[in-house]
């Protein structure tokens, strides 16, 4: 009921994102946390044998946006409306295919939508992953489409857009505050505005970067996209630069909006967009402690499973394999690095933990590829019978090693072409609690925004510059990289998700005290 521990929707909150918080899976051994019949039974007291005995165990995907969420969602016994794609997840829902979590916590509903196949290659791998996220960050020859025809993607884009916009109504009253997320959404705001209450409130926040008019230019069905974003009443990013390309596109492409940069908002048929700009943080707190609590063995004996000796200089890279993060330009530099300084052979490590994404996507593929090959091609350019210049592993590493790792590493290098925010970033500094790491940070991402003065600077596609960088990181005195680092913590601190958190909410009732169901006017 009070606010006292954090911060609070001012109505009652029901997000919707494309990826969910929790995924249910059948688990091979009997490790499970419940069985099928446990999760179908919703009184306590049934003891029904089941047929169906195999254990189901929860799974919570990987990305800052689903992590940094559910503890806000938690808190405002909101709704979240989500596509339901783990095997398990329909068999622990009831008819409406909602569920309680976290699991045996029951703090908030759980929606979830079932994609038929055909609906997740059109709207997932297609439209959402193969135009919108190559054209917002500025790749537009991997728009792929063989024959150029968008539209059965887009139709399906439009359906799922319209199948959570009609899940959305169904929990909707006067007081909701529906919360988007991202560009899986760009149609659902106006169809939510015709199936909400006028009272409710529409807040979109758009995570990745948004391109300038001339790439927006090649967006199949741009003007549809941009009139259903204007179906918002809030529509957040995480810079002014991205808000700004935004309104460009608007006064490009949409000729009846009015654009009004004072103001920094959009009317258009009938309604108000409102935007506004500010940068996620993450649970800064949590990361501390958590590398505070982690043993200072553990990185020691999760290196030494890569061969890794203990004493290393160890450069840490952590990613989803994705073509902006700049993966193949980062080992360039590192080459480069190796090629100059000999006397680093044997006493340097870079260890890129990648997690393997959108695999069904060619693009996505090819960079696997390219990215195994360069790095078998430099380590056996470079190493010996006892170093390997480069460790780098798709396996899974759970959030404690992941935190060891962020703890140990002398450096991180993060080089994207171009990154909406990077959140790993933030969690490097963090974790980074004894004081002395180095950040390497791309200007082509949100987080150098705030951090970039206190960090290494870097151009992913220079490489000279880049090797440079790396090189001054590693000759670096630990009185410089103390005062950098105290500078960056004070920054992720400062800027953490509660404060995001609280200041989008702060917005959002702006917003909605003004159009609010029984409020002054
Ligand atoms: P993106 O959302 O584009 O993947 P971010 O850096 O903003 O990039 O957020 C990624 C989130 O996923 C972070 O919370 C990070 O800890 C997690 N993550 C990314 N790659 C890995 C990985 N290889 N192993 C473990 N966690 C990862
Ligand atoms: C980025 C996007 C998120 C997305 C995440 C992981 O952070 O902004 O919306 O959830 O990548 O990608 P995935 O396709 O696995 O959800």
């Amino acid at each position: 009921e009070s606010d006292d521990d954090g911060p609070s929707c001012p109505g009652s909150l029901i997000v919707v994102s494309n990826r969910q918080p929790y995924r249910h899976e059948y688990a091979d051994d009997g490790s499970g946390t419940e069985t099928a019949a446990d999760a179908e039974g919703t009184d306590s007291g049934s003891a029904d044998e089941s047929p169906d005995e195999r254990s189901i165990a929860v799974d919570e995907p990987a990305g800052g946006l689903t992590a940094g969420l559910d503890p806000v969602v938690q808190q405002a016994n909101g709704t979240w409306i989500a596509w339901g794609d783990g095997e398990a997840d329909f068999d622990v829902t009831d008819e409406g295919n909602c569920v309680t979590v976290p699991p045996n916590e029951d703090a908030y509903t759980l929606h979830r939508i079932d994609l038929s196949e055909e609906a997740v290659d059109s709207y997932y791998y297609g439209f959402s992953n193969q135009a919108l996220w190559p054209l917002c960050h500025e790749f537009p020859d991997l728009i792929e489409k063989g024959d150029g025809d968008w539209s059965n993607d887009f139709a399906w884009y439009r359906t799922v857009n319209e199948r959570f916009a009609e899940a959305v109504s169904e929990h909707a009253t006067d007081d909701s505050v529906v919360w988007i997320q991202d560009y899986h959404f760009a149609l659902a705001p106006r169809m939510i505005r015709q199936r909400v209450p006028d009272g409710a409130t529409i807040a979109h926040f758009w995570h990745i970067p948004w391109p300038t008019p001339q790439t927006f230019a090649q967006c199949p069905e741009g003007e549809q996209i941009l009139e259903g974003l204007l179906g918002n009443d809030l529509l957040g990013f995480h810079v002014d630069r991205y808000a700004a390309l935004f309104l460009d596109c608007v006064e490009e492409f949409l000729a009846d909006a009015v654009v009004d940069r004072d103001e920094q908002l959009v009317r258009y048929d009938g309604g108000t967009t409102r935007l506004i700009t500010d940068a996620m943080g993450i649970d800064a707190e949590s990361y501390d402690q958590d590398a505070r609590s982690v043993d200072k063995e553990q990185a020691t004996s999760l290196l030494e499973q890569y061969d890794v000796p203990a004493d290393t200089t160890l450069a840490l890279g952590v990613d989803r394999l994705d073509y902006s993060k700049g993966i193949p330009e980062r080992l360039s530099a590192i080459e480069r690095v190796l090629e100059r300084n000999p006397d680093w052979h044997g006493e340097f490590t870079f260890f890129q933990k990648a997690t393997p994404s959108r695999t069904g996507i060619p693009a996505y593929q090819r960079l696997g590829e390219l990215v195994r090959s360069e790095v078998e091609r430099i380590n056996s350019r470079f190493g010996t019978d006892d170093w390997q210049p480069i460790v780098y592993t798709e396996e899974y590493v759970d959030h404690e090693n992941l935190c060891a790792l962020y703890r140990r590493a002398e450096m991180m290098v993060i080089s994207p072409l171009l990154d909406g925010m990077n959140l790993v970033a933030q969690e490097y500094v963090a974790s980074n609690v004894d004081g002395d790491g180095v950040l390497l940070l791309s200007d082509r991402t949100g987080a150098h925004e705030r951090l970039g003065s206190a960090t290494l600077t870097i151009d992913p596609t220079d490489t000279d510059a880049f090797a440079s960088q790396l090189e001054t990181a590693l000759s670096m005195p630990a009185t410089e990289r103390r005062r950098r680092m105290n500078t960056l913590r004070n920054r992720v601190f400062d800027g953490d998700l509660e404060s995001w958190m609280g200041s989008q909410f702060d917005e959002i009732r702006r917003v909605h005290t003004d159009s609010g169901p029984d409020d002054d006017e």
